[in-house]
């Protein structure tokens, strides 16, 4: 596990300074600042660990540049799904995985929603699918991680200020792996 672990952290120290795609945050401010939401916001340890790590598919396939320029889907929610499901478990990575359905869901049922939405993510929108229908858009909701998909995603549009980051990296980084330790750990003694 501690493997894992630092595999994972290990990715934000390499590649936690580039820039978000298509952003003005980096990736590391992306995530400390969803994490940081999720956490005032009084969200489980799962929930917010889900939200630092719920764009960890994008280091994870690394991908240069921005993607969604060339009209190029990374599945990152799938694939950063996939990493953290053994390690954490569903309530880690279903929020994750839902997340970019979570945006389409919104497009589709908030009319003011899409308006917020910044320009990566519009294009990404048309490249995942467009916004969900009626009957997609039922079947969502009667997913077990519905409801924290939504809250995460809209954390997820909130967290993209170029200025905000009250920590120094090294803290935010430490913080990571308290937040990884403590959740891994209550899904060992669940399991
Ligand atoms: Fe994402
Ligand atoms: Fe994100």
């Amino acid at each position: 596990m501690q493997k894992m672990l630092n595999t994972l952290l290990a990715l934000y120290v390499q590649g936690g300074d580039h820039v978000y795609a298509g952003e003005s945050v980096t990736q590391l401010m992306h995530a400390w600042q969803c994490g940081r939401l999720a956490e005032k916001s009084g969200a489980s340890s799962a929930l917010q660990l889900a939200s630092w790590l719920h764009d960890v598919g994008h280091l994870w396939a690394n991908l240069e540049g921005t993607p969604t320029l060339r009209g190029q889907d990374d599945v990152h929610e799938h694939i950063g799904a996939q990493v953290l499901l053994p390690v954490f478990g569903l309530a880690v990575s279903e929020p994750v995985r839902l997340h970019v359905q979570a945006k389409r869901y919104l497009v589709g049922t908030r009319e003011s929603y899409a308006s917020k939405l910044s320009p990566d993510s519009v294009r990404s929108l048309r490249l995942q699918g467009g916004p969900l229908g009626p009957q997609e858009s039922a079947a969502f909701e009667a997913k077990p991680f519905f409801a924290d998909a939504v809250k995460l995603r809209v954390w997820d549009d909130l967290g993209k200020k170029p200025d905000w980051f009250e920590v120094t990296r090294q803290d935010a980084l430490d913080h990571l792996m308290q937040l990884m330790h403590r959740v891994a750990r209550d899904h060992v003694i669940q399991i």
